[in-house]
């Protein structure tokens, strides 16, 4: 199919900040469509997501530039192309944009466009997107990782971490992996109301709760697990995004809840101490983006049972994962699109990751869309793992329900590993 149209213009996430949406129209009646996720908490090594800066339209938000890049010289370059060429058109951008971080033209603009061309050849081939990405090999549906009470940069500051997440063991299926997500997180809410701890929802549907200090959610978490019937450390594990590269000032790690400062041991330390006395099975950016040695030393301490996800260490970016593989930073990656750009090279850095015996975990941003991409791309790649915010709010529950499709559509194909995928990773 080749490429006819190609059309961007400005839709909003769910935080209602402004994004790119493309559509790629091919033979009359076929079209693709890519929307663009953005973060909060972004990373200093993450690719360029292009703003206007004009402090008169929606705060400098705006995303004109990018749109404009989209409707002129990526339109031109691109018209004509099969869109099964994936990497062919992917590379195309990558040159077209010329610079380091694709700040040129826009990381926003340049994954729009891959992300519509990825939905078009999907349709043009006839089959359903994970297929079509995973050329049939796809078969894995992902372990969840789900949050259950948001901090940091989500909710205001109001407890230092940013991600509490919970994660299934033991389920048999990822359908059922939901059943008991729906059970903790309605009982934790109940709770939190009883208690008048409840103060809504942060970014990503996790509840925004008042706690004075990060252990005292941990406590809560272990106890809603235990109130809605499952035995935490059994069933159920916690996962935690520290998101530290928000609490690294380049000298020592802060928190606001109390107010403490640590060295970098003083807070592997700290990182340790919670694994050893709460059910912890993943700990994500526990340190910050640019303490390399830091990370080493935690993995050294940590790697052999507990999961280290590199997000803003690593930046999706297959370079920089190729580092933390070398220095043995991690034993996780979390993936991305918008962090790296093009469809093309966020499978690139799954396939690296897998390779070398790591777990990727394909992840939403917290300003997130209707779209569904990564629920198909966690699919088709058999990551193992995903990573879609809380059990509310649509643009979280369009991605946990497509994978209930996809599982549909896989039939007795299917595959589910739950929480027996670390035993790639960890001796428990
Ligand atoms: P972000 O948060 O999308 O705001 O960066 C998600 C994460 O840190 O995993
Ligand atoms: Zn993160």
């Amino acid at each position: 199919m080749k490429i006819r149209s190609v059309d961007a213009y400005q839709i909003f996430d769910s935080r209602g900040t402004p994004t790119v949406e493309c559509v790629i129209t091919g033979e009359p009646g076929l079209t693709g469509v890519g929307r663009v996720p953005s973060g909060a908490s972004t990373g200093q090594y993450e690719a360029l997501e292009l703003r206007d800066d004009d402090p008169l339209r929606f705060g400098g938000q705006s995303v004109s530039t990018a749109i404009g890049h989209i409707n002129g010289e990526i339109a031109a370059a691109i018209m004509g192309n099969d869109v099964r060429n994936q990497e062919a058109i992917d590379l195309r951008l990558i040159e077209l944009d010329g610079s380091q971080n694709k700040s040129r033209l826009g990381a926003n603009a340049l994954l729009a466009v891959s992300l519509a061309v990825a939905d078009a050849a999907g349709k043009a081939s006839g089959r359903a997107l994970y297929e079509h990405l995973g050329k049939g090999q796809g078969s894995l549906l992902p372990l969840p990782e789900i949050q259950i009470i948001g901090g940091g940069a989500h909710a205001h500051w109001r407890v230092d971490i940013q991600d509490f997440l919970l994660v299934v063991m033991n389920a048999a299926s990822y359908e059922e992996s939901l059943k008991v997500t729906y059970d903790i997180y309605r009982k934790a809410g109940d709770l939190l109301m009883q208690q008048g701890r409840a103060a809504g929802v942060a970014d990503e549907g996790g509840y925004w709760p008042l706690f004075e200090t990060n252990h005292a959610v941990l406590d809560f978490l272990v106890d809603a697990i235990g109130a809605a019937g499952y035995a935490a450390g059994r069933d159920c594990m916690i996962s935690l995004d520290f998101a530290a590269s928000d609490l690294y000032d380049g000298e020592y790690y802060k928190f606001r809840s109390p107010d403490r400062r640590f060295t970098r041991d003083e807070f592997i330390d700290l990182v340790v101490d919670w694994c050893h006395r709460y059910p912890i099975i993943s700990v994500e950016d526990p340190l910050a983006d640019s303490d390399w040695t830091g990370w080493t030393r935690l993995s050294d301490r940590l790697g052999d049972r507990v999961q280290i996800v590199g997000d803003d260490l690593f930046t999706t970016n297959p370079q920089r994962i190729r580092k933390g593989l070398e220095i043995n930073a991690a034993n996780a990656v979390l993936i991305k699109p918008n962090q790296i750009g093009t469809v093309t090279e966020t499978i690139a850095a799954i396939e690296l990751t897998k390779q070398h015996g790591w777990l990727p975990i394909v992840s939403a941003r917290s300003g997130e869309t209707e779209d569904t991409f990564i629920a198909h791309l966690a699919v088709a790649t058999n990551a193992g793992q995903i990573k879609v915010g809380s059990f509310a709010r649509g643009e979280r529950m369009a991605k946990w329900n497509e994978l209930i499709r996809i599982g549909r559509a896989l039939g007795n194909r299917a595959q589910f590993e739950g929480g027996r995928i670390y035993e790639r990773i960890l001796r428990r």
